[in-house]
């Protein structure tokens, strides 16, 4: 069975009561529970992590590409400035592996800051704006694909 790593960046811990109105009503646990059952329904393994702290952003990248795991990314605030976190998605590109970029909100409908992504040039694809549907469609890319 294919692995993927569904990697969460900073507060998205707090999905739920975050800014609901953005962010939706669902908690990172029950997204968490959702991506499981989608993975499972998919025949993917499904490894679900969040994480404040860029370093282990990074080094989960690298963790990906040793295992030859397929990434889903919601890099949260990172994606519009962590030049290192987009080195460290490129190199699971590079790898062969699938990296797709989500976000619940599409960043280009909201502030300037948000419009720019340096994850997107380095990631297969993107989808935004679909609140937890991006999560379920970004798996069922990589399952279409499943190598
Ligand atoms: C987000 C969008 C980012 O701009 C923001 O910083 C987030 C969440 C999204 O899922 O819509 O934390 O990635």
């Amino acid at each position: 069975m294919s692995t993927v790593l569904v990697a969460n960046g900073p507060n998205l811990s707090r999905l739920g009561t975050r800014e609901p109105e953005k962010y939706g009503s669902t908690s990172y646990d029950e997204l968490a529970a959702h991506a499981m059952q989608w993975g499972s329904d998919l025949g993917l393994e499904v490894v679900m992590r969040q994480s404040d702290d860029e370093a282990e952003l990074v080094a989960w990248m690298h963790e990906a590409v040793d295992n030859g795991w397929d990434v889903v990314l919601n890099p949260a605030a990172f994606t519009h400035y962590s030049y290192a976190l987009r080195d460290a998605c490129a190199l699971v590109t590079s790898a062969g592996r699938r990296l797709i970029e989500v976000h619940l909100t599409n960043p280009h409908a909201r502030e300037e800051f948000r419009h720019t992504s340096v994850i997107s040039g380095v990631a297969t694809g993107t989808i935004a704006g679909l609140g937890i549907d991006s999560y379920r469609l970004g798996l069922e890319a990589i399952a279409a694909t499943a190598s």
